[in-house]
């Protein structure tokens, strides 16, 4: 057959239409890796590997010609003692499905080849009937998820690492959600700890109650550095410091009084950026809201004789392999630690929950593993639930950036600097645009969010505000974007049809060159499923991009209002990708501009 008879065949093939609402009845299309697990499950002679062994050997090849999926059989023939070339030529030969057209056996490789008529029809049919929804795990129920996560400290800017935490934070609450879970959204503020008895003792030396009414985080930050620095010569002050802060644990008016001030002006600040971002929380717990119940938690330390002295401190010992956790100094104030193991107590009382994540850079890895570990001994069975969720580091030049030298870049004026740059991208190619100015932000906060995310957790991230602000390349503007232009699409062909936007989702045929894109709307689901177990939101920026690339791509090769038979079914391909590249968009906490 000539490319173009093979191309009329295709055309000519798919005769069944399945209408949308029929399809809402009937259950939900397998993933095409499990059909091609069963497949090869039912083709052997005997159970030589579990189906979920074979399900996670399935790979994705490299090269259309390998087919759409390809099983190596090297574990299955140590398993048999069989060659594994043999072994593939049996499976293949044997293997059967109705989604499945072809099977290959290549060597140690059994190749299959999906029925790209049926099997792209029922996906594209499965993603208009399911909208949103599609991706979203059918249970239900499997319990509360408690994200610990943002947790900026009050006085000092909201940092770098910070964002890192927000965002990567955000998104595994929504990933939580799709995947059947509840998320229970908490920001444990650093609003208490001896920084703030610093703090008093340097505003009462050099403050000024005006400046920092009206510029609260830069002047408060400006106090600490100040701090910092006249203490390197001049101890007392250290003294003075810690003096503050116990008057503050002690409930001293004066000190409450400016506690309180720092903290509201610094939630102020922090709300502008959340409003940015679009983050919400379920509840603001910060480190203070534990004070009354630190009591408790040493005193169930001392009953489970748990607690040790050490230098006049109090500590218990985490395990061999660690060092021993501090739990009060020497004046009696209570740490970091102490108020989260209160923290830790308190959702499991309150939430119940399956597991609780915290998301915190990974250089307070040790403090995590000693509060698992003092958790454990407690007594707590659940707390091997508790996951600590690490992120690498922001990097300045190749540096870690600090605070307390005073190096810290203003959050807000990042993102502020990516909208006003959108708004000139977008005035310069699309000045008619409506609201110009709500898709600038959506845009630009866009940039700043995918940037970070797109990023595998643990890797360093260089900031450089040039790269955050670029539109271009595998970017959050150029995912979009493309769901935009795939709108622009779809609203034309609703004009043409006089706004019979229902007619559109009903799938008749599947084109040849839609494949790859519809191979890659088809692993959605999966990959919803991996960003998830592997904590990872990075699995959902990099499949958009790839998305975005193979929609884009087709688009460039057919006529998609080609205004014949093939119309229909190419804009159900389109509606398709807007609905995955939305929620997709969605899951990072990412808005989609209808029009850009
Ligand atoms: N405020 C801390 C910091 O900025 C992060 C708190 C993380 N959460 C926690 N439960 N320890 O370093």
């Amino acid at each position: 057959m000539c490319a173009r008879q093979k191309k009329e065949a295709w055309e000519r093939k798919p005769e069944r239409k399945l209408i949308t609402s029929k399809f809402a009845e009937r259950k939900r299309t397998m993933e095409w890796k499990q059909i091609f697990a069963d497949a090869i499950f039912a083709a052997m002679k005997k159970t030589a590997l579990e189906k979920k062994v074979m399900y996670s050997l399935i790979e994705h090849p490299k090269h259309e010609q390998h087919g759409d999926l390809a099983f190596p059989c090297f574990q299955l023939a140590k398993h048999l003692r069989k060659a594994p070339n043999k072994i593939a030529e049996e499976l293949a030969a044997n293997l059967s499905n109705s989604y499945i057209e072809k099977a290959e056996a290549v060597g140690p490789y059994v190749n299959v080849f999906f029925h790209k008529a049926t099997a792209g029809r029922d996906i594209l049919t499965e993603i208009l009937s399911e909208q949103g929804e599609y991706g979203s795990s059918k249970q239900r129920g499997k319990g509360k998820v408690v994200i610990d996560f943002s947790s900026p400290n009050i006085a000092k800017p909201f940092s770098m690492g910070h964002l890192r935490s927000t965002v990567i934070g955000q998104a595994l609450a929504n990933l939580a959600e799709k995947n059947g879970y509840q998320a229970v959204k908490i920001n444990h503020l650093g609003d208490w700890g001896t920084q703030f008895g610093k703090l008093m003792a340097a505003y009462k030396k050099w403050g000024d109650e005006r400046e920092l009414k009206a510029q609260p985080i830069s002047t408060l930050l400006k106090l600490y550095v100040r701090f910092h620095e006249e203490a390197e010569n001049n101890p007392k002050l250290l003294a003075e410091g810690r003096q503050w802060f116990q008057r503050l644990e002690t409930k001293d008016r004066e000190a409450e009084a400016l506690w309180r001030w720092f903290r509201d002006e610094s939630i102020k600040a922090f709300e502008k950026v959340y409003q940015l971002l679009g983050i919400t929380f379920d509840a603001v717990q910060g480190e203070s809201f534990y004070n009354d119940r630190m009591s408790a938690v040493v005193k169930e330390l001392e009953d489970k004789h748990l607690l040790e002295e050490s230098d006049g401190a109090k500590v218990v010992q985490a395990g061999d392999d660690m060092p021993p956790c501090l739990i009060q100094k020497t004046d009696g104030t209570t740490l970091y630690a102490t108020r989260d193991l209160a923290a830790a107590l308190y959702r499991k009382q309150e939430y119940d929950f399956a597991s609780c994540m915290y998301v915190v850079g990974g250089e307070q890895q040790l403090h995590f593993q000693q509060l698992f570990a003092v958790l454990e001994k407690m007594g707590y069975s659940w707390a091997g639930d508790l996951v600590h969720v690490p992120f690498g580091l922001i990097l300045k030049d190749g540096k870690k950036m600090s605070t307390r030298k005073g190096k810290i870049i203003f959050l807000e004026r990042v993102i502020q600097e990516a909208i006003d740059k959108a708004k000139k991208n977008i005035l310069e190619k699309n000045p008619q645009l409506p609201d110009i100015g709500e898709v600038a932000e959506q845009v630009g906060v866009g940039a700043v969010i995918f940037h970070d995310l797109k990023n595998e957790r643990m890797g360093n991230v260089e900031f450089n505000v040039n790269h955050m602000l670029t539109f271009e390349g595998e970017t959050g503007p150029y995912v979009q974007y493309t769901a935009a232009r795939a709108q622009t699409l779809l609203e034309k062909a609703r004009l043409k049809e006089g706004g019979s936007a229902a007619e559109m989702e009903t799938v008749t045929m599947v084109d040849e060159e839609a494949w790859e894109v519809i191979k890659l709307l088809e692993q959605f689901p999966s990959e919803v499923v991996r960003a998830y177990e592997s904590l990872e939101p990075s699995v959902i920026a990099k499949y958009l991009v790839r998305l975005s690339q193979a929609f884009n791509s087709y688009y460039g090769k057919v006529k998609i209002l080609s205004g014949d038979a093939m119309e229909r079914s190419r804009l159900a391909v389109a509606g398709s990708v807007i609905i995955v590249l939305k929620e997709g968009l969605r899951l990072l906490n990412i808005q989609s501009p209808q029009k850009m």
